[in-house]
């Protein structure tokens, strides 16, 4: 049974499974296999082009809807993996981008809705406001957000959206994100840690190894569990069977304190995802 995180009623499982670079042939695959495992969380996002093979694999797994917490996220800077980035997304036309990643995820609502990006065709306060008409719409339950930084989260609640869901945020042991997570606690915004073993990296570095064999749980799991232990939730992808099954099986055990404490001792600040633009990206990371 996954481990939830609750906020204004609704439970989010710890692990999720990312999809972001899932390609459309293995999707819906892996995604049914997921929930067949026991994965309950699945991130979509309309970027990764694959939110209809996402709706595939859910109905083939033949789970029922309201077992499963689905994310996806608006897309406001047209950015493709195939096409580069095109014009930022027109207001007007975020309901329909959104309307279209109901139709091809196949399903009523979503769980969690994210702005993937900070970056709007006008502004902020005029985003969140349709953020919150679909919400109010009922066909996303919680609205989110995704790399903000505190600067921009503590904006939200200046303009009187002051219960965000959650802010998805690059997350891993070689990157301490301490100042944003400092922020997210104080406005009640959940932790969600995309990257979060590093696309790999966990399972090169000599301290992560050796916890692993005092833990018997591999470095995946090492560094899963170091998240979900903050009160974070980690959404790692794989498309493997195997790896699947391991990045979900992380909650019968515990990291004692001074375990931890040497995990937060590998931050060297890496990050995997830089800013989309960089020269347009005015805005500093944390
Ligand atoms: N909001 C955002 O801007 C944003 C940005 C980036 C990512 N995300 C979300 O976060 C998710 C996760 O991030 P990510 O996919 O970039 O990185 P990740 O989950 O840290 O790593 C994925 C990579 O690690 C491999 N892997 C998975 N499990 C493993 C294990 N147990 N042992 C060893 N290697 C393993 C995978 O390969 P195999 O498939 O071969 O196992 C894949 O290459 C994305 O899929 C996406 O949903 C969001």
């Amino acid at each position: 049974m996954a481990e939830t995180l609750t906020k204004a009623g609704l439970a989010i499982p710890l692990i999720g499974l990312g999809t972001w670079d899932l390609d459309q042939k293995k999707c819906s695959r892996v995604v049914s296999e997921a929930l067949d495992l026991g994965y309950r969380h699945i991130d979509a996002a309309a970027m990764y082009e694959n939110e209809s093979q996402v709706g595939a694999g859910i109905i083939d797994s033949k789970i029922d809807r309201e077992e499963l917490f689905l994310t996806t996220k608006i897309n406001t800077i047209s950015w493709t993996p195939s096409g580069g980035s095109g014009p930022l997304l027109q207001n007007k036309s975020i309901i329909q981008s959104f309307e279209k990643s109901l139709l091809n995820l196949k399903t009523d609502y979503v769980d969690l809705l994210l702005i993937h990006w900070p970056r709007f065709e006008t502004n902020l306060a005029d985003m969140l406001e349709i953020m919150y008409e679909i919400k109010d719409s009922q066909k996303a339950k919680e609205i989110g957000v995704a790399n903000f930084n505190s600067n921009l989260l503590k904006e939200c609640v200046n303009f009187g959206f002051n219960d965000l869901f959650c802010n998805q945020i690059e997350y891993h042991p070689f990157l301490s994100q301490s100042k944003l997570l400092t922020t997210m606690k104080s406005l009640d915004v959940i932790p969600v840690a995309y990257c979060p073993i590093c696309r790999g990296d966990v399972a090169k570095d000599d301290v992560i190894i050796n916890l692993s064999d005092k833990y018997n749980k591999t470095p995946a799991q090492i560094a899963l569990r170091w998240i979900i232990q903050q009160n974070a939730v980690a959404i790692p992808k794989t498309a493997n069977s195997d790896r699947l099954k391991e990045n979900i099986d992380v909650y019968d055990f515990h990291i004692a304190e001074s375990d931890m404490d040497k995990i937060y001792n590998l931050a060297r600040n890496q990050r995997l995802v830089p800013n989309l633009e960089p020269n347009e990206l005015v805005y500093p990371w944390d």
